[in-house]
């Protein structure tokens, strides 16, 4: 469809963000999609086409800014318009029946109808919306003042920015984020790749995640948000009619047909749901710590009223950590392609929250240390959020007479797998094996690093292949796989001449894949995919970064002293730089694009685009402020250096820049500017 006039364009901005809002709604919160990805992706395409085309239309809660924008400083401190309070907890069916005798007399006999929904083990939040969209995500806090974490909150798919219909022009409704399971293991499995110390918990790292400066991280965590309570406006009299309404408005709410929500008005009705959920919380993607029950009428919920902590009206109700008793076989140690060894405890098969354990993890040698484990013993092992169940204590009481006689389970000083002499830097966590070259775990694990999808994308080559092809001899490293000839392939098993031509067109492929996934592909330790590309923008190719100094590295946006120092030593290896060598004769990108007439004169600040432009696009606006060391920014902060302004910007973004005092330049001055 061709747009001609901008009225036009705006009518079709407006018309796109509004069905990207409601698929968006579709999708995540009611999962009952009526469009296929590939048609939600292409009218995110066109959205942000004319978006781009027509920036005077830009709006901070369009559907394509979810990924997030530029850090901020802090976060500002935000009083509660009511109080965040707490629940009091129970723990069996007594307490509960007790809390809810208590209620019926307080109520003088009334008939109370009960609301049951899951107790959700996140962080809660607080959303403000007024006009229909969000305006504020505060943290709970200390209950009366919490932190504005909005920036964050608006990366989180399943809490909406626009809200279609009929909805009240300000109101107030609350919540939990939480970690899914999937993704919480999917990060933590990452981490372990690129050498980082894993996160304990889901809940622990939801929280984490909602503090952090750059948004754009949070973005990649999906994080999920479940809404509990509207506070006010929601014209309703009942609090499951409320839950009820914003499902309507566009808000994922636990439904009844799930049984995540239900009612009783008898405590046969309440334990059940309680009993229900005690053995299905483990089929859950995430996680819960129990129920909460509340008196569903608000006519009651005010006459009952509450204490200075927690209301009348409302009860916890939590769920036994389930722990189980085994004993330990043995314990095994795994190299990861970093080097960093892995405890792992091997346990007899013991059933726990409806799977089988075999194996639970053990992080590293002070935590075996913190038990004090000894072969044999008889463990109690928990499962928190996370795949892999943990050891939480020894029961030391069954300890055979003669166990004791022996100290406790000692990390070993050589690689299990090739007898190298381990070591330990101060102040880690981890024992790790400097015999990079030749252990071959690690020298399979960096290859299948090398080739996966995020770093050089190698089509045609699994894990599988490549243990195969280092076993078969015909690879050592990673520059051997750009020698690879079909000849030698071919007599291999499962290698048809299908399969070794896309391996090789893999290969040919991977020769165009931008330096920063080079750089990353390389697998250093502490290297991940966000660092590695600001090493590729900072310092613009592998030799300037081969050549940097520790300063110089430190220098970088967000790099530090762990990664300056890993780096450092990466290049300090011959062998390494003679692998880059190679890989660069191979012909793979050793440079960062355009970085031709680069100068530093933008360097350090952030500057935001807005308009249309005549001398160069506004694209080109962009690469000349990113070529001079500049940062583009997306939307205008204190920090805002300056904006360049075309034609046409919006005056909204106006305003803002005169509110904040950021100076507006044109196209000419910048060119000016840089010279
Ligand atoms: S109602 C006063 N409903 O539990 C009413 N809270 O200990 C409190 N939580 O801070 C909120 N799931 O973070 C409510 N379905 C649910 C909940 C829930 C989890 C959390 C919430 C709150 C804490 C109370």
């Amino acid at each position: 469809m061709g747009i001609s006039s901008e009225i036009e364009a705006e009518k079709r901005i407006l018309e796109l963000r509004k069905q990207l809002h409601e698929h968006n709604h579709l999708y995540y919160n009611v999962a009952e999609p009526v469009i296929s990805d590939k048609e939600f992706d292409m009218l995110m395409k066109k959205l942000e086409e004319l978006e781009e085309k027509y920036p005077q239309f830009a709006d901070e809660l369009s559907p394509t800014k979810r990924p997030g924008g530029d850090p901020v400083d802090g976060f500002e401190k935000v009083n509660h318009g009511y109080p965040m309070l707490s629940l009091s907890n129970t723990y069996n069916s007594e307490e509960v029946e007790e809390w809810m005798a208590r209620a019926e007399k307080a109520l003088e006999g009334e008939e109370i109808r009960y609301v049951m929904e899951l107790k959700y083990d996140g962080v809660a939040i607080s959303l403000v919306y007024e006009g229909g969209r969000l305006l504020k995500a505060v943290t709970r806090g200390d209950g009366v003042t919490g932190e504005d974490v909005t920036s964050n909150v608006r990366t989180i798919n399943t809490v909406p920015l626009v809200l279609g219909g009929d909805v009240p022009d300000k109101f107030e409704i609350r919540g939990e984020i939480f970690y899914p399971f999937e993704d919480f293991n999917r990060l933590n499995r990452e981490r372990e790749e690129n050498g980082e110390q894993v996160f304990a918990n889901p809940r622990n790292t939801a929280a984490g995640s909602l503090k952090m400066q750059d948004s754009r991280v949070v973005a990649t965590r999906k994080l999920d948000c479940m809404m509990y309570a509207i506070i006010e406006g929601a014209d309703v009299d009942s609090h499951s009619m409320a839950v009820k309404k914003a499902g309507e408005w566009g808000f994922k709410v636990p439904v009844e047909a799930d049984n995540m929500i239900s009612t009783s008005v008898d405590s046969a009705g309440v334990m059940s749901f309680i009993e229900v959920w005690d053995k299905e919380r483990h089929n859950l993607p995430f996680a819960i710590d129990g129920v909460v029950i509340k008196v569903d009428r608000y006519d009651q919920q005010e006459r009952l009223g509450m204490t200075s902590k927690s209301p009348r009206w409302a009860i916890s109700y939590k769920f036994e950590t389930e722990r189980v008793i085994t004993k330990l076989k043995e314990v095994t140690y795994q190299v990861g392609r970093t080097g960093a060894i892995t405890p792992v405890a091997n346990l007899e098969p013991v059933q726990l929250g409806g799977t089988t354990v075999k194996r639970a993890s053990l992080h590293n040698a002070d935590q075996i240390e913190k038990l004090g484990l000894h072969d044999g013993d008889m463990v109690y092992v928990e499962k928190g959020g996370e795949i892999i169940p943990k050891i939480v204590d020894v029961e030391e009481s069954l300890r055979s007479g003669t166990m004791d006689m022996f100290s406790g389970i000692e990390f070993p000083e050589h690689c299990p797998e090739c007898k190298t002499e381990l070591i330990r830097e101060e102040g880690e966590a981890n024992h790790y094996c400097p015999n990079a070259e030749g252990c071959p775990p690690q020298i399979t694990g960096r290859i299948t690093h090398f080739i996966a999808r995020k770093s050089m994308n190698i089509d045609g080559l699994g894990s599988e292949t490549v243990s195969q092809l280092v076993e078969a001899g015909l690879i050592a490293d990673v520059s051997s796989l750009y020698s690879l000839k079909a000849e030698e392939l071919l007599p291999l098993e499962r290698m048809a001449e299908k399969s070794v031509q896309k391996l090789l067109d893999g290969v040919e492929a991977s020769k165009k894949v931008p330096f920063e996934r080079v750089l990353f592909a390389l697998g250093i330790r502490y290297v991940g995919e966000t660092v590695a590309k600001k090493l590729a923008k900072a310092l613009g190719s592998m030799g300037a970064i081969m050549e940097a100094s520790q300063e110089q590295l430190e220098e970088v946006d967000e790099i530090g002293e762990r990664i300056a120092v890993s780096l450092i030593e990466y290049f300090s290896l011959e062998d390494n730089r003679a692998l880059v060598k190679r890989l660069s004769d191979s012909g793979l990108q050793m440079e960062a694009e355009e970085i031709e007439g680069a100068t530093d004169k933008l360097a350090g600040k952030s500057i935001v685009v807005s308009g249309v432009f005549e001398i160069l696009d506004r694209d080109g606006v962009k690469k000349l402020i990113e070529q001079h060391g500049g940062k583009v920014g997306s939307s205008i902060s204190k920090k805002t250096a300056f904006i360049v302004a075309g034609d046409k910007m919006g005056p909204s973004k106006k305003e803002k820049a005169e509110k904040l005092g950021v100076a507006i330049i044109s196209e000419q001055d910048l060119l000016d500017m840089v010279g």
